[in-house]
């Protein structure tokens, strides 16, 4: 595995403490990362080469606004077939890598009606309603109660509310996927608390938390949920408004990164 090595070699003369996860379309976040070296999935023990649109597959290692940090551009969704040892291999990686902090993001669909295609969630709790298994766990979960930390989501409101801005706060529900909600399915989500709705993060912010990781998850609203809205959803769609989100997610990103 010499792609591995030599990059690993670079991640530990560089020493990052921080590693962000940027899910769907949201690579645009990473303006101010500056890149030392990088390794595709297929090059890391315990990974694999993920198959969506929108989703490059590559871990970097460099500065974001001169700190050192880890960058997974892309992630392994359950949906693709992946199994949960191989969704959460980024996580373990990044832990084995030496940091002590991770960040999560992920494109969502919005429940709450406060949450507007182009805005940001912070996640503060989530119903992990994905697996072979998946509703059947709201009933019966045994995973980290509260993988997300306070004190991040704390630097993050602080942090808008010095911009001027409100950072919604809410739970994020995760589902298998890989096709979209019914607008029944979403009713009923919004029924068990769901602020917002997606196909990851669960997995590995429960992962991360079990490795003592502090965890923080940001969700880009990028649709109204199936039957809020007026159109019908496509990945296209979630393409296209992420970016929308992107310039404010880097700047949230550069804050925690920033944390001493
Ligand atoms: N549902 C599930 N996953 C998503 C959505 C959605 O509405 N939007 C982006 N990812």
């Amino acid at each position: 595995m010499p792609a591995f090595t030599a990059f690993v070699r670079t991640a530990r003369a560089l020493k990052p403490r921080t590693a962000v996860v940027l899910g769907s379309g949201l690579a645009g976040a990473a303006s101010a990362f500056t890149e030392h070296a990088s390794v595709g999935f297929g090059d890391i023990p315990g990974l694999a080469l993920p198959t969506v649109a929108g989703h490059g597959s590559r871990l970097a290692v460099g500065e974001w606004s001169g700190v050192p940090a880890l960058l997974f551009l892309g992630r392994l969704h359950f949906y693709e077939g992946h199994a949960r040892a191989i969704v959460t291999g980024t996580v373990r990686t990044a832990a084995e890598l030496g940091i002590t902090r991770i960040v999560l993001t992920n494109a969502a669909g919005g429940i709450h009606p406060a949450l507007q295609p182009g805005g940001l969630m912070a996640i503060r709790g989530h119903l992990k309603l994905l697996g072979h298994s998946a509703w059947r766990l709201l009933a019966n979960d045994n995973a980290v109660s509260q993988p997300y930390s306070q004190h991040l989501l704390e630097v993050l409101r602080a942090h808008e509310d010095a911009a001027g801005r409100e950072l919604l706060a809410g739970v994020y529900a995760a589902l298998t996927g890989p096709s979209y909600e019914t607008p029944a399915e979403i009713r009923a989500l919004a029924a068990c608390g769901a602020d917002a709705v997606g196909m990851s993060t669960a997995l590995e912010a429960e992962e991360a938390a079990r490795l003592g990781l502090e965890v923080a998850a940001i969700s880009c609203i990028t649709n109204k949920a199936a039957g809020l809205g007026d159109a019908a959803l496509d990945h296209a769609e979630v393409l296209v408004n992420a970016k929308l989100a992107v310039a404010r997610l880097g700047e949230l990103l550069g804050r925690l990164i920033g944390i001493e």
